[in-house]
Order: C-alpha cells, then sequence, then structure tokens
C-alpha cells in the first residue's frame, strides 16, 4: 500500500426540469414569497416527476463528472453514492455502476442526510491515499419530495431535487489539505425521517414491524442555532488541520440550507460575501446534492478555477457535521 494525494478533477450535476415557485406554494399552504425569501433565501425548487428515480438523476449527473474529468466509466474503481433518498432502500450505487457501464467499480451507498457529499469525500479519499483505488465517483443527490409533508408550511418551502456527482482521483500532491467530521445523535430529535412501527401479528407470541415511513420532521429554530454555531468551528479545524488561514480561503462552499444560515457562517469567520456560493434561490436545500450541485455550477460558470481553495462545510440530520479544505483541480 502507497500513500497517495487526492485530486478532485471533474464535477457534474443534474436536476429535474419541473420547478415549484414560491407563488406556486401559497397555492399549497399559508405563506408568503415575501416569508419565504426573507426568512430562506429560496425562490423556487426543482421537484421530481412521479415517474422519476434517483438514480436516473444521479447517473445525469455523474456522466457530466465523468466527461469533465476526462476518463471513461470504466476507469471508476469506487462509486459512492451519498443519499437518505434512494430507490431501493438496499441501495442504489449499483443501479447507477450498471446504468454508467462501470464495469470494473465497487458500488455503495453512504447515509449522513445533508453532511452525505462532506461524509463521502472524506471517505472516498481514504481509499485513495491508502492506494487501494485510483479513481473514485462520488454522488450527492436526494428526492426529498418524496418525503416532505407538502401541508406543513415550516418544511416544505425548503427542500427541493437535484444531484452532483465528482471525480476523485489518486495524484501525487495531496489536495484534500485537511477535513474535520462530527456527529452527535443526542440532538438526532431535531430533524427526523423516522420509521414507525405498525405491529403485525405472524404466530401467537410472534410479530413484525410492517410500517413506514413518515414525512421529514423539523425543529427547524434548533437546528438553525445548531448550524451557527457548529459550522464555523468545524470549519475552523478543518482549516488548523489544513494549515490554512481563513484569508487564503477563495470560496466557502456551504450546504445550501438557508441563506441566513451562510451570511451568519461567513460573517463568524470574517469571510467576505463575495466569496461565499449560493444557488439557494433556485433549487433551495437538495441534501446531499447541494454541495456537488453548488459546486459544479461555480466550476462551469468560471468562477472557481483551478488552484483555487474551497473550505467546504455540510451539516444536518444525526445529527451530523463536516468540513473539507481542499484545492479545485489537478
Ligand atoms: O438541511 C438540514 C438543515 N436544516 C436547516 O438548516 C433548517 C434550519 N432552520 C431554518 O432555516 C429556519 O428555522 C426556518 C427557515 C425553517 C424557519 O425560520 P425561523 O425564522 O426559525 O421561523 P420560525 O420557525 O421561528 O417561525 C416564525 C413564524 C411562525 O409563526 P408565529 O408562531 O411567529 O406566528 C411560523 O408559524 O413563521 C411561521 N412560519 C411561516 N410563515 C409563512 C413558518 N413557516 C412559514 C412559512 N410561511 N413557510
Amino acid at each position: 500500500m502507497q500513500n497517495t494525494g487526492i485530486a478532485i478533477i471533474g464535477s457534474g450535476s443534474a436536476v429535474p426540469t419541473a420547478c415549484l415557485s414560491n407563488q406556486a406554494m401559497m397555492d399549497l399552504v399559508d405563506t408568503s414569497d415575501e416569508w419565504i425569501k426573507t426568512r430562506t433565501g429560496i425562490s423556487q425548487r426543482h421537484i421530481a416527476a412521479a415517474g422519476a428515480t434517483l438514480s436516473a438523476l444521479a447517473t445525469d449527473a455523474s456522466r457530466n463528472a465523468i466527461a469533465m474529468a476526462g476518463i471513461s466509466a470504466s476507469d471508476i474503481d469506487l462509486i459512492l453514492l451519498t443519499t437518505s433518498t434512494p430507490d431501493d432502500l438496499f441501495g442504489s450505487a449499483c443501479q447507477i455502476q450498471a446504468a454508467l457501464g462501470a464495469d470494473k467499480a465497487v458500488a455503495f451507498d453512504l447515509t449522513a442526510a445533508c453532511s452525505g457529499f462532506l461524509f463521502g469525500l472524506v471517505t472516498a479519499a481514504q481509499y485513495i491515499k491508502t492506494g487501494v483505488f485510483q479513481n473514485v465517483l462520488l454522488i450527492g443527490a436526494d428526492v426529498l419530495s418524496r418525503w416532505v409533508d407538502w401541508q406543513d408550511r415550516g418544511t416544505c418551502v425548503l427542500f427541493g431535487d437535484g444531484a452532483g456527482a465528482v471525480v476523485m482521483q489518486a495524484n501525487s500532491s495531496d489536495r484534500l489539505l485537511g477535513f474535520k467530521l462530527k456527529s452527535d445523535g443526542s440532538q438526532n430529535h431535531y430533524l427526523n425521517l423516522s420509521y414507525a412501527a405498525d405491529s403485525q401479528e405472524l404466530t401467537p407470541g410472534v410479530t413484525v414491524s410492517k410500517g413506514a415511513y413518515q414525512a421529514i420532521t423539523m425543529n427547524g429554530k434548533e437546528v438553525y442555532r445548531f448550524a451557527v454555531q457548529s459550522v464555523p468551528e468545524v470549519i475552523d479545524k478543518a482549516l488548523f488541520n489544513a494549515q490554512i488561514s481563513t484569508e487564503q480561503v477563495d470560496w466557502l462552499l456551504l450546504h445550501q440550507a438557508n441563506q441566513r444560515i451562510l451570511d451568519a457562517v461567513a460573517q463568524r469567520l470574517d469571510i467576505p460575501k463575495h466569496k461565499v456560493i449560493s444557488n439557494l434561490a433556485q433549487y433551495g436545500n437538495t441534501s446531499a446534492a447541494s454541495i456537488p450541485l453548488a459546486l459544479d455550477e461555480a466550476v462551469r460558470a468560471g468562477k472557481i478555477q483551478n488552484n483555487d481553495i474551497i473550505a467546504a462545510s455540510g451539516f444536518g440530520a444525526g445529527l451530523t457535521w463536516g468540513a473539507a479544505i481542499f484545492r479545485w483541480g489537478r
């Protein structure tokens, strides 16, 4: 086993075509465009059609990332799908492997809610660092619209569907400069998509659970409080591990949950607004997809350039949170 560096050499994204505007939201729940915009920064979200699959969305994003990386699907050693909304509870990564024709790749799912992409990045990095794999396709994809209570105005205005992907490759120098991951299950009850058991008796004395997953429930105020406190701290720790100062950071790339959270975190870290990447207005909170989706847009728009230093941070259910500092490109 050799110790190798990591480069992130391609990105891609995909979103469903159908959009749900704040105006349209007003037909569903008692809300207003003004409330949603001022409290969250969101103007619209993309929503997957009834027959659409997470795997197809993730496959589209992956194809774009693979093309930018200049490799072929058969070069991929590992496909890591981070999602909380697979098409199949057994996992959806293998369906993506088949659709891409990535015959050589091992494929599996990883769940860490809105921190999924960040946790996936660090997990994938370990396989590359140890020399086990050379090319990893890391995907963040979610269709939370399947699990939103469309009558709960406190949550339904926030979420949208999407997918983003990156190709990570073994490299002579390490461009993943530092990271820090955290979990706190004692705060788990603040944000859930939980299973509710319904008992069914098979034979006398033997019962099984034949329940169903419930809609997303969230204590928005507590999650907000947690985010503005914990995210700057974890970014600080990742910067320390990377031996990078905040002034050296070119882009602050946070999980796109709420514009007010983005602003508060940037302010606490003393990072100027023009370095904060935001696409919340167009997509809302796309959970595990939000970081790679925003990354891909910024790369394709020419904002993020080769060698730029990115401070990325994800946070959400678990509770989980984490940060990674990396240089974009080869
Ligand atoms: O990716 C996972 C991470 N999740 C997050 O980061 C979410 C973090 N939390 C938040 O972003 C914010 O807490 C929310 C955007 C969810 C809510 O904003 P808030 O400023 O914390 O509002 P609130 O929950 O304190 O509600 C204020 C008022 C309430 O009315 P009263 O009790 O003051 O009369 C709510 O009922 O706003 C009301 N409200 C709404 N009004 C219009 C709640 N949702 C809506 C709505 N439209 N959609």
